[in-house]
This record gives C-alpha cells, structure tokens and sequence, in this order.
C-alpha cells in the first residue's frame, strides 16, 4: 500500500548498506542490538525516563514500531531500519536512521537522526545511509532542507555530517533533554541546490571515502 508522505515507503541501498522500513520481526533483532549498546547510545538519545533493558524489550518494541509507522503513515517521518547485507544475501539489523519531524509547503524539511551498533563503528555505514536518505529526500521526498542537531561533545556524529559537507549554522543552547539534561547542540544543514551541485550526497561521499 502506498504511503501518504511522497517517496515512502521506499527501499535504498549502496553496497551492503541497505534501508528499508521497520517490520514487525525486527522485535528481536531491535532489541539485542538495543540492549547491547546502552552505553554507547545512551549518552547521545533523548529517551523517556525508565530501565534501558525494558525501554528497549522486544515488547517495547512492538509500542516503537507502532509509532514509527504512524508517523511515516501520517507524513512525519520516514523512519529506516539501516541493514547491512551479507555474503550470504542475509541483511542484519545493525542501526537506525529517522528523518523526521517533516514540514511541507514553505519550510519543507526534516531533521535527520541515526545510531549504528559500536560492534560496526567507522566503516561507514551512516554516512553512506545519511546520503542515501538526503538523496531520496532532495528527489522522490520532494524535500528542500535536510537538518542535524548534535552535541558538540559528539565528534564521531559530528565527522559524519562534516564529511558530508553539512554546514555548521547553529549553536542551540540548552536545545534538547539528554542523558540527564538540557544539553548544548550543533545544528548542521543541507539544502537541495547545494546537494545538486555536488551530483548527489552520495556521488559525494563516494569522492571524498575513495
Ligand atoms: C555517530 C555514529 C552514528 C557514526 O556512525 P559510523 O557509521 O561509525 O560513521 P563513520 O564510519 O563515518 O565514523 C565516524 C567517526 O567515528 C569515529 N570512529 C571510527 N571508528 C570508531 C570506532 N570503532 N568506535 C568509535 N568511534 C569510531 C571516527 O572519528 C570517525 O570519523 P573519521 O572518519 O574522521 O575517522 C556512531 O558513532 C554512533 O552510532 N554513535 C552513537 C549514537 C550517536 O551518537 N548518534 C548520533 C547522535 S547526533
């Protein structure tokens, strides 16, 4: 069934990084990934207050996977499993990448957010799934303006954007609740000319990994 949001749902891939929207199934897969990697995401993550294990059980995840695909039905979001495919043909859960709040008309845009399992850290995996996504947003997406928000702690995330060529455009202070509190962010931004004029995101990160 076709979604209400222009360009979803939709499946992206480049190499073995493939996005593709959540499923059902994903519980189990979502939650071992989850769970593995509390310390690694949570200084990053806005998360309602409660143990991280039930946060992230494969019955809370049943309630995530409701919302994201409420948003994505509703036109807020497009919220992609972020799957790396093996030899064996076989994609494995291994991060998330959401571009959401989407506002049309005259703003049109999205702020992008993303995690990747530490165990597959620094190969890659989100820039080649960010530009994925800000390619598909600039085109089928009808999108104008893809934004990042990050701490400025953050250098891994921070890397991404830059290798990118995201433009730093902000200091938020105080912007968002996190690990505790109301932590300073960096905003970064994309517009679609600015995309176009490089051939796409991904042609690119392809330059500039190569
Ligand atoms: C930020 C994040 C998504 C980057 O994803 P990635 O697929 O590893 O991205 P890259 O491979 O481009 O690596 C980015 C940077 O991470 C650092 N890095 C590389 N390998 C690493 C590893 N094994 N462990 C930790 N950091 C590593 C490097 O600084 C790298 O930058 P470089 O290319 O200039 O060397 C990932 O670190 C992550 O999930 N962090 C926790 C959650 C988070 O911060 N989310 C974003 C919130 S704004």
């Amino acid at each position: 069934m076709l979604g209400s949001t222009p360009g979803w749902p939709t499946v992206l891939a480049d190499g073995p990084v493939v996005l593709r929207p959540y499923r059902r199934s994903d519980a189990k897969a979502w939650s071992e990934v989850r769970c593995a990697n509390q310390a690694w995401l949570a200084p990053w993550e806005a998360a309602p207050p409660g143990p991280w294990q039930e946060l992230n059980s494969t019955r809370a995840y049943l309630y995530v996977y409701r919302d994201m695909r409420r948003a994505a039905r509703g036109g807020e979001s497009m919220p992609f499993a972020v799957c790396l495919r093996g030899n064996d043909g076989r994609d494995e859960l291994v991060g998330h990448l959401n571009l959401g709040n989407i506002v049309r008309r005259a703003f049109s845009s999205a702020y992008a957010g993303y995690w990747v399992d530490a165990r597959v850290a620094g190969r890659g995996v989100i820039p080649t799934a960010l530009a994925l996504a800000v390619d598909h947003a600039f085109g089928p997406g009808g999108l104008h303006r893809i934004e990042v928000n990050i701490r400025p702690e953050n250098v891994p995330s921070r890397r991404v954007v830059e290798k990118l060529g995201f433009r730093e455009e902000a200091y938020h202070q105080r912007y968002m609740h996190i690990d505790g509190n109301w932590r300073d962010h960096l905003g970064y931004a994309l517009t679609n000319d600015e995309v176009a004029a490089e051939g796409g995101l991904l042609a690119r990160w392809r330059r500039v990994s190569a």
